[in-house]
């Protein structure tokens, strides 16, 4: 399978020069969960995740809701502190079983079927046909589901968008609908990396030259800050 990293790109553009990788793997937040700490890694890795990605982003869109207690709650707390302009969530699921919802007049919920074409249109027409800073996508964790919903959403997808999937590793190997990501990854070049395999894994893809991927590795390379997930 072809996962590759943009640290790899980065490190190759800097002539070599090794990045800390020990900050870059979270081996902190993995020995706390080695040790037990009683949070789970969605707890200690993912949800901390989304937030420090909402916190960088305008738009979001969030397929596959559930009871809004996971990623809806963390992608909106992130968003909320953003300090872009015009900030804009929608969340999609086929049902609404929300038992926790944001409250902030940005945030909406959409009835739909990710793999239906009209739900996409719905989302255009909600955003007037703005393109998202992240697209994160949670449903049913089957390859074809994923090629459906990936041939559909990458129509409205930007050179910056970063799309972030929930449940990429499985039972100690890749869960087949990985693939489709890869698929993905290829025809647009774009870069797949797993975020952490605990829990299932969390995985994104970008381009390469997404400005906030990079300004962040190169700030890990130079050790400007340490990799915190605040
Ligand atoms: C694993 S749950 C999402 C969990 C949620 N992201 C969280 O962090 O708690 C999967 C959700 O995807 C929704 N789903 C599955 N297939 C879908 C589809 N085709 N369109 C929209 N939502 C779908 C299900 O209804 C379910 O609520």
């Amino acid at each position: 399978m072809l996962i590759y990293y943009l640290k790899d790109i980065l490190i190759q553009e800097k002539g070599g020069k090794e990045i800390n990788t020990s900050i870059f793997t979270n081996k902190m937040e993995y020995s706390q969960i080695e040790k037990g700490f009683g949070l789970n890694a969605d707890m200690i890795i993912h949800m901390p995740y989304l937030v420090k990605r909402a916190k960088k982003a305008s738009y979001i869109i969030e397929i596959g809701v559930y009871r809004g207690e996971g990623s809806t709650a963390a992608l909106s707390y992130g968003l909320n502190l953003s300090k872009k302009q015009d900030k804009l969530m929608i969340s999609i699921d086929l049902e609404d079983r929300m038992i926790f919802k944001p409250t902030l007049n940005y945030w909406s919920f959409l009835q739909g079927n990710s793999m239906n074409i009209y739900t996409v249109y719905d989302v255009k027409r909600i955003s007037a046909n703005r393109v998202p800073d992240i697209i994160y996508i949670d449903t049913t964790h089957n390859y074809n589901q994923l090629k459906k919903e990936l041939c559909l959403w990458k129509d409205i997808i930007g050179e910056e968008t970063i799309l972030i999937f929930h449940d990429i590793w499985m039972e100690g190997k890749y869960n087949p609908m990985s693939k489709a990501i890869q698929e993905l990854s290829v025809e647009k070049n774009w870069v797949f990396e797993i975020i952490t395999k605990e829990s299932c894994g969390l995985g994104i893809l970008y381009n390469p030259e997404n400005k906030i991927m990079r300004e962040e590795l190169l700030e890990i390379m130079e050790n400007k800050e340490p990799w915190r997930y605040k």
